[in-house]
Order: structure tokens, then C-alpha cells, then sequence
């Protein structure tokens, strides 16, 4: 049985789906939620499921990223973590504790990488035009938004779609992917999955 920590910075949809799935014949269990922002709405979430959460405060640390990331190991360690689910943690993390969880490690990101790295991932596939829209779990190396690609889920952008209409639809391809991508990554299972799924 594998042991999965969950980093957040908000809500943490994500995170619940993640949570949830890991029951029963599942070979892995949630040892751990922790966000860099106290008051990430998660971690209510979490305690509410069971599960044990920490809070590491970011802003504590000012621009020394090493302490903070120190304090994270601190609490993954004493919780035994064996796989870490970036879902919606907001931080950049160091090459050093990439590279201490290389393999270790996945993440989800809204875009059909490696279209959109970074940040405002919806407005941007709308103002290049782009068909298609889409997001994708990762496993997280010290390249930002980099990684083996394990799962991509697309959709067909519809006329009129905002930023918001997209935001919304793919959450939910993310709601479906990063708990099957993760039961195949505990599992031992790298193989590149993509699934064309009509949301609408
Ligand atoms: C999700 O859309 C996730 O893909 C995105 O943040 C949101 C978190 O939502 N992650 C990134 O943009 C990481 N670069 P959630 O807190 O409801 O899971």
C-alpha cells in the first residue's frame, strides 16, 4: 500500500476526487493534505474526510524557498509519504526537492501540455484560437509544467466558450484523470494514456 500526499493552495476539488478514489482494492491511501496557504479552503475539506493535514505558511519564509521546502519534507517524511499529488499547489518548487521526489511525484495541469506552462492556461488557448482545449497529469520534474506525460484528456472548445465555460469543463476531465492516472501510477503503471472526451 502506497502512501499519497496531496499538496494544495485552494479548494481543493482536486484533491477530494483524489481522496475519494483511494478506498477499497485502490493501492494507495491518503496520508496527508498540506497547503502553503493556512486558509486554503482544502484543508477543511480534508479533515472533514479524515485525513490529516498540515499548513505551511509560505509568506513565514520570504524568498528562502530552502526553509520552506525544509518544513514540507518535515511533514511528508513524518507522514511516511511515498507518492506527493500536486493539485492546484500554487508555488514553484526548487530543482533539489524535485529532484529528492523524481518519480515520486505528479501533477495536474490545465492545458494540453506542453501548450500553456504556467498560468491563465484557458484564456490563452481562447485567444490563440486553439480547437481544442484540455488537461493533463504529469509526472513533476524540475522543469516547470515538464514531466513525462502518463494522462491527457481533450475537448472540443465550442463557439461563444469563455474563459470560465473552459475553466469549468475541464475541471471536470481533471476530476476524472488524476484519480485513474494516479491508481495506475501507484500501481507501477507509466504508460501514456489520452482520451478525447466530449464534456458538453
Ligand atoms: C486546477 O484546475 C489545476 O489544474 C490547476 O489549479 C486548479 C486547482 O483546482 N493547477 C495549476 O494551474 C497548476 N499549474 P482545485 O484546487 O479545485 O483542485
Amino acid at each position: 500500500m502506497k502512501n499519497v500526499a496531496i499538496l494544495i493552495s485552494g479548494g481543493g476539488s482536486n484533491m477530494v476526487k483524489l481522496v475519494e478514489s483511494m478506498a477499497a482494492d485502490h493501492p494507495a491511501r491518503p496520508c496527508l493534505v498540506m497547503a502553503n496557504d493556512p486558509h486554503a479552503g482544502g484543508l477543511e475539506k480534508a479533515r472533514q474526510m479524515g485525513v490529516a493535514t498540515a499548513a505551511v505558511d509560505h509568506t513565514a519564509f520570504g524568498k528562502d524557498r530552502e526553509a520552506f521546502e525544509v518544513k514540507l519534507n518535515t511533514h511528508l517524511e513524518a507522514a511516511k509519504t511515498d507518492i506527493i499529488c500536486l493539485a492546484g499547489f500554487m508555488r514553484v518548487l526548487t530543482p533539489s526537492f524535485m529532484e529528492k521526489w523524481s518519480g515520486r511525484m505528479l501533477n495536474i495541469h490545465p492545458s494540453l501540455l506542453p501548450k500553456y506552462k504556467g498560468l491563465h492556461t484557458h484564456a490563452r488557448a481562447l485567444d490563440a484560437g486553439d480547437k481544442q482545449a484540455g488537461c493533463t497529469v504529469h509526472e513533476a520534474t524540475a522543469e516547470l509544467d515538464g514531466g513525462p506525460i502518463l494522462c491527457q484528456a481533450s475537448l472540443t472548445i465550442e463557439h461563444g466558450e469563455t474563459e470560465d465555460t473552459l475553466a469549468a469543463k475541464v475541471l471536470r476531465l481533471e476530476h476524472i484523470i488524476y484519480p485513474e492516472t494516479l491508481r495506475r501510477f501507484a500501481s507501477g503503471d507509466k504508460a501514456r494514456i489520452d482520451h478525447a472526451i466530449d464534456a458538453t
